[in-house]
C-alpha cells in the first residue's frame, strides 16, 4: 500500500472507531454513591399528604445524592444486621433494584452503597408502556430474584415478591412526595421483552418499574 493510502486507510480505521465508541457508548464504571442523608425531608403526615401518581416528567436529571438518597429511601440498609427500609417476607430481601438512566443500567447494591454496571445503553423507553418513561431521568426497575426464596413455592413466591415490591414502591412514593419528585408506579410493562433485554435469567422476574423525576409541565 502507498504511504498516503495507508494515512488515509490509518485515519478513517481511527475516524470509524472513534465514532463507534461513542456510538456504542462508554463502558459503565461502578459507581460509589454519596453516603445517603437519613435526615431531614418532610414530616411523615405531610408526604402522605402530599404522597400521588404523576405521569409527566422534565427530564432534568437527579444529583448523585439525590438518586442515593432516593435507593436509600426505596431499600437501602437501615441497620447493622444488614436489614432494610423495607421488610421483605422472611429477610429474603428477594427484590433487586435495576436503576435506568440515560447512560445505561445500574444494579443498586444497598450492601456496598453502589451501583453496579449492568450495560450501557439507555433502556428507558421500554421500562414501561407508557411513552412518558422516556421522558423520566431514573426509572426503577424491580425484579425479583426466586432463587433467593428458599423453601417457597411458586404460589408464595409470586405472592411475596410482589408483596415486597409494594412496600419498596411506597416508600419511593413517599421519598418522592418529601422532596417535590414526580412519581408513578407501573405494572403496564412488557415483561418479556424488559426480561430479554436485561438478559435476565428464568428464575429472575419484573415485579414492577417506576419512574422518577422532577414534575415536567
Ligand atoms: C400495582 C400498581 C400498578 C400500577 N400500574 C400503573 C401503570 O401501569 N400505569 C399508570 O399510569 N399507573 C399505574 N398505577 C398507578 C395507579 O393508576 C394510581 O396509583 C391510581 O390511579 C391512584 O392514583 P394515586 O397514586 O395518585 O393515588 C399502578 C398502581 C399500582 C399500585
Amino acid at each position: 500500500m502507498k504511504k498516503r493510502s495507508l494515512a488515509v486507510y490509518s485515519c478513517t480505521l481511527a475516524l470509524f472507531l472513534a465514532f463507534a465508541a461513542v456510538g456504542f457508548g462508554q463502558k459503565l464504571e461502578i459507581v460509589k454513591l454519596p453516603q445517603p442523608q437519613t435526615d431531614g425531608g418532610k414530616p411523615l403526615m405531610q408526604a402522605l399528604k402530599a404522597r400521588k401518581s404523576s405521569r409527566v416528567f422534565s427530564n432534568k436529571k437527579l444529583s448523585p445524592q439525590t438518586l442515593s438518597n432516593l435507593l436509600w429511601a426505596a431499600f437501602g440498609v437501615n441497620r447493622p444486621d444488614g436489614k432494610r427500609t423495607a421488610p421483605t417476607a422472611k429477610n429474603w430481601q428477594e427484590i433487586d433494584i435495576y436503576v435506568a438512566l440515560e447512560e445505561g443500567v445500574y444494579l443498586y447494591d444497598a450492601q456496598t452503597n453502589t451501583l453496579q454496571p449492568v450495560m450501557a445503553k439507555d433502556i428507558r423507553a421500554a421500562a414501561g408502556r407508557q411513552k412518558f418513561t422516556q421522558d423520566a431521568p431514573v426509572n426503577l426497575i424491580f425484579v425479583a430474584d426466586f432463587d433467593r426464596m428458599r423453601g417457597a413455592d411458586k404460589n408464595s413466591r409470586e405472592f411475596y415478591s410482589a408483596t415486597d415490591t409494594g412496600f419498596i414502591s411506597q416508600n419511593v412514593y413517599l421519598f418522592c412526595a418529601s422532596e417535590g419528585l414526580a412519581t408513578v408506579v407501573l405494572g403496564y410493562v412488557n415483561r418479556p421483552a424488559l426480561a430479554e433485554l436485561l438478559n435476565l435469567k428464568s428464575t429472575r422476574y419484573i415485579i414492577l418499574s417506576q419512574p422518577v423525576g422532577y414534575p415536567g409541565k
